[in-house]
């Protein structure tokens, strides 16, 4: 039987971000873009886009874009710089990629999705707005035959959100899910429980480059509200951003402290209580961790204090967690587990939402004769 490749279709991609996962993005495409063509997907890269400007060519090499971008980068607005694209692109169809982590990404993808062009991001902001413009944001990309996907914005590169779809589409109804979905948090939550000071192990995930440049963009928990907010969402529920309940790892007065070294210093003065309360913890069987819970009744992201056996002590370091409980699922969770950040991994699963784009969207790709 032979198989051939039949109106194969070229992709131009449109990247917004060139940082941590942006980078690895372009890695990748220099990397991978040969053997892909051989298999009948050919990734051009067209644009890339920071916070200075933008730069758009019929065809940009990403081993050296990153540099395009820094001498040649143009401001440009929106709609200019998508039908630029679009022109450079010809008849490929269009992907735009967002490794920002920018809050004004939505109007991009809304003319995006105007001109035709699917959508990839590993942005949480655009799908945690109020929920009229999230369910519009969702409308607009269906109502243009476009994609929209976004599978790293919850554990990374772990099939999450894909995993949640099937089991709906296939009939099941999602009971419950529980993870533990921020590398940050579970590290320190484990390190705690452990024996190490709070304050201490703040530092070490800082040095190790876990956190974010300001520890109280982890501990407040927000970032992991967010992730909860888009499975409960994923999941049919029409929630407000201000549905979820969100309780910081540290208590809430040290969230006020915007100077990060004397955050960490004040936090040293919550060391002792911590420990006690580790203690105290570790003589019932039970340990520390930080868990987003998403149930019917309520979304929240908060410390839990879990007994041995369940899914979430047996994490160490960054690995995130996801436990699906559900009609099928409803003893034995269904549990996916891995690395849950990091550029490599992350761009990874931009790149496979990309390429499931370009399978859906070439339905005679494969032909067999
Ligand atoms: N890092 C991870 O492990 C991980 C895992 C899963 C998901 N994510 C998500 O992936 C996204 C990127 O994360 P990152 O770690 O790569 O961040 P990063 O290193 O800070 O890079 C962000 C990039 O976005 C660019 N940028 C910011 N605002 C922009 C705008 N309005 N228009 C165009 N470009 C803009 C920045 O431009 P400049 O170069 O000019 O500063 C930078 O290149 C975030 O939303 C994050 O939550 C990250």
């Amino acid at each position: 039987m032979n198989v051939r490749h039949s109106r194969e279709r070229a992709w131009s991609l449109l990247l917004f971000g060139k940082g941590t996962v942006g980078g690895h993005v372009l890695s990748l495409l220099a990397s991978e873009s040969e053997r892909l063509r051989a298999e009948g997907v050919d990734l051009r890269l067209v644009g890339l886009v920071d916070r200075r400007g933008a730069v758009v060519a019929a065809s940009l090499d990403p081993r050296t874009a990153r540099e395009a971008v820094r001498i040649r980068g143009e401001k440009l607005e929106v709609a200019p710089l998508l039908d630029r694209v679009r022109a450079v692109a010809g008849p490929d169809g269009v992907i735009a990629i967002d490794c920002t982590a920018s809050r004004e990404m939505t109007p991009i993808y809304r003319e995006a999705f105007d001109r035709g062009l699917h959508v990839v991001t590993a942005n949480k902001h655009p799908l945690v707005h109020p929920f009229a413009e999230y369910a519009a944001l969702i409308a607009g990309a269906r109502s243009s035959g476009t994609s929209l996907r976004y599978e790293t914005t919850v554990g990374a590169a772990l099939p999450v959100i894909g995993t949640l779809r099937d089991l709906v589409r296939t009939g099941d109804v999602i009971l419950q899910i529980e993870g533990s979905l921020s590398g940050t948090l579970g590290f320190l939550a484990d390190e705690v429980s452990r024996g190490v000071p709070l304050s201490i192990a703040v530092r070490d995930a800082h040095q190790r480059g876990y956190s974010e440049p300001h520890p109280r963009d982890d501990l407040s928990g927000h970032d992991v509200g967010r992730k909860a907010l888009i499975l409960a969402r994923e999941i049919g529920m029409m929630i407000e951003p201000g549905d979820v309940t969100i309780e910081p790892f540290v208590p809430t007065e040290l969230l006020a402290e915007h100077d990060a070294r004397r955050f960490l210093e004040k936090l040293a003065q919550h060391d002792g209580s911590f420990e006690a309360r580790i203690a105290r913890l570790r003589s019932r069987g039970r340990a520390l961790r930080y868990l987003a819970t998403i149930a019917p009744t309520a979304v929240r992201a908060g410390p839990v204090e879990v007994p041995v056996d369940h899914p979430a002590a047996r994490l160490h370091g960054t690995t995130a967690m996801i436990a699906i409980y559900s009609r099928r699922y409803a003893d034995t969770p269904l549990i996916v587990q891995g690395p849950g950040a990091g550029g490599a991994v992350t761009a990874a699963g931009v790149l496979a939402d990309v390429l499931a784009i370009a399978r859906e969207s070439s339905p005679a790709r494969f032909c067999t004769n």
